[in-house]
């Protein structure tokens, strides 16, 4: 590649970066902040739920996890209003619906517990 090549490489690229960036903000700018759900009894640290982390801008799908396992209007509160517990997620439910089922499970508790 000559370097105006590489020059016009290097343009089409940052603006690919700026538009992806753009649409994201665009498309998701009204989500709730991230939740650091409180500590149940021997939780091994802090657990932040990022909706930023779990959405894809282009099909956000917020019917995969309301109302069927967490509410909306009250913050971080599961469907039944029960706490998170592992026995509850090892069997599907709260973030059982996915974890440990395609998304990551539950082995590595840093993934989660920071
Ligand atoms: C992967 C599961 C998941 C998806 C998908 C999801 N949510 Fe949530 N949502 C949660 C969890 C878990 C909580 C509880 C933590 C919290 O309160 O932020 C929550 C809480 C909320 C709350 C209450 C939080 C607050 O600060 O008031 C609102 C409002 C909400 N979600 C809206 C949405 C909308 C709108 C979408 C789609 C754009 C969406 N959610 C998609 C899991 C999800
Ligand atoms: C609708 C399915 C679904 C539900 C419900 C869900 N997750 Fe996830 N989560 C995912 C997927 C998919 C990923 C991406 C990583 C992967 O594919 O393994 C992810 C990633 C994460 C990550 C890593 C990214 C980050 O934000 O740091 C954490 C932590 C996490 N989930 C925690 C939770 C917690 C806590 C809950 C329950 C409050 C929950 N998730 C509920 C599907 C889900
Ligand atoms: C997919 C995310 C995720 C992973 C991975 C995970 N946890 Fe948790 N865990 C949670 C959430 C959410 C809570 C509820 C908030 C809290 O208590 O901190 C929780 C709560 C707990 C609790 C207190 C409630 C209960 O069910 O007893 C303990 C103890 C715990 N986790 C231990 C662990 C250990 C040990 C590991 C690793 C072997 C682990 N967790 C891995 C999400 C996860």
């Amino acid at each position: 590649m000559n370097r105006t090549a590489r020059n016009l490489r290097r343009v089409v690229v940052l603006a690919a970066a700026l538009l992806a960036t753009a649409a994201v903000a665009g498309g998701l700018d009204r989500l709730p902040p991230d939740h650091v759900f409180t500590p149940g009894d021997g939780s091994p640290g802090k657990v932040t739920f990022s909706h930023q982390n779990h959405l894809d801008p282009a099909k956000p799908g917020c019917t995969n996890c309301h109302p069927r396992l967490f509410k909306t209007l009250e913050k971080g509160a599961t469907a039944d209003g029960s706490p998170i517990r592992h026995a509850i997620m090892e069997k599907g439910g709260q973030c059982g619906a996915c974890h440990g089922k395609g998304a990551f499970g539950f082995d590595s508790c840093d993934s989660c517990h920071r």
